[in-house]
């Protein structure tokens, strides 16, 4: 990449407007307010230990998690930014029960849904370790200027216009898809903006790193106990063992396996019985940018982005990443 010739994130998606089929210009003028939202929780992230806003916010959400202060200023930034942008009539958070009403003079007007996981990896906060921040935009199916509903967002995944994620690394990437490939931005704090560093993203189809908290191994299926097992046997031919890489963000153990090939797991756990990621917020953008770039992402028995959610914070199992892992797995869970 030549260093003085730069695509920025507004200039990309000003350029891939008409790939949206009946978008025009409110649809980039919300991928752009997300790029805002993102800059400045990044922004935020990144002073954290200096400005007092590590450690708990004193409350738990509506899945009795604490919240942390950052999971706090982190959505009400991504509220504040897409009220102003007025692009966005409603949004489901991890951090709000229900979902919210933009309360604008323009929100009510607006067509698309936003789902969002502010902060990814909340309790690598402290730690200085990296967190991220996912987001879904689907169009409403209620009627534009009527009050939005929860059908607005029972929508299953494969009806996403858009998804993507913010990993708050060693640099600030936003990496997302509209449905043609993925492509990913790095921030460059030299001029506040992202700029393409990533195009046309693509997952090995095979990889040697599992992402898996083994800690959980016990309560595992049966199927996953098997998996892990033959991923830990010493086999020249295939590369194994392959390397346990699972560090509790899941925007950065998925961007690791996104770059090299990977497969990320989160089955059921005694604990929680339908696994622990939100189907909404968590598993279905990841789904849809791992399929964009050719991987697959499943929860075991069906596609995640065939499922039609039911609750906002509804759990699921999930395998997703390199197309020939995620296989090999499903076929020991069947
Ligand atoms: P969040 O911080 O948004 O609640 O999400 C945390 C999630 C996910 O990022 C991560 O992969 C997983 O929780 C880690 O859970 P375990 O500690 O149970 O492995
Ligand atoms: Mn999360
Ligand atoms: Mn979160």
């Amino acid at each position: 990449m030549n260093r003085f010739n730069v695509t920025t994130l507004g200039q990309f998606i000003t350029e891939r407007q008409n790939e949206i089929p009946g978008a025009k210009g409110e649809f980039s003028r919300l991928l752009r307010d997300i790029g805002i939202a993102a800059k400045t929780i990044s922004r935020e992230v990144n002073r954290a230990g200096l400005a007092e806003i590590l450690g708990e916010a004193g409350s738990e959400n509506i899945q009795g998690e604490d919240q942390k202060k950052l999971d706090v200023i982190g959505n009400n930034l991504f509220i504040d930014c897409l009220t102003r942008g007025g692009e966005t009539c409603a949004i489901a958070s991890e951090e709000n029960d229900d979902f919210i009403i933009l309360n604008s003079p323009v929100s009510a007007q607006a067509k698309y849904v936003v789902a969002i996981d502010p902060l990814d990896g909340s309790s690598n906060i402290d730690v200085n370790v990296s967190i991220g921040t996912i987001f879904s935009i689907y169009e409403r199916v209620s009627p534009v200027g009527t009050a939005p509903i929860k059908e607005d967002f029972f929508q299953p995944g494969n009806k996403m216009l858009a998804a993507g994620y913010v990993i708050y690394g060693t640099s600030t990437m936003l990496v997302y898809s509209t449905g043609n490939g993925v492509n990913g931005f790095t921030l460059d704090p030299g001029i506040g903006e992202f700029c393409l560093s990533h195009p046309n993203m693509k997952i090995p189809a095979l990889g040697k790193t599992y992402s898996y908290n083994e800690g959980n191994i016990l309560s595992a299926p049966e199927g996953v106990k098997a998996y892990i097992n033959w991923c830990q046997q010493v086999d020249k031919p295939t590369n194994r063992p392959y390397s346990a890489r699972y560090i509790g963000s899941m925007v950065a153990d998925f961007h690791r396996n996104l770059l090299k090939g990977g497969i990320f797991i989160y089955p059921a756990t005694t604990k929680s019985p339908n696994g622990k990621l939100r189907l909404l917020y968590e598993c279905n953008p990841m789904a849809f940018i791992v399929e964009q770039a050719g991987g697959i992402a499943s929860t075991g028995t069906q596609r995640v982005l065939d499922i039609v959610p039911n609750d906002l914070h509804q759990r699921v199992p999930v395998y997703m990443g390199s197309k020939q892992m995620v296989e090999q797995l499903l076929d020991l869970l069947k």
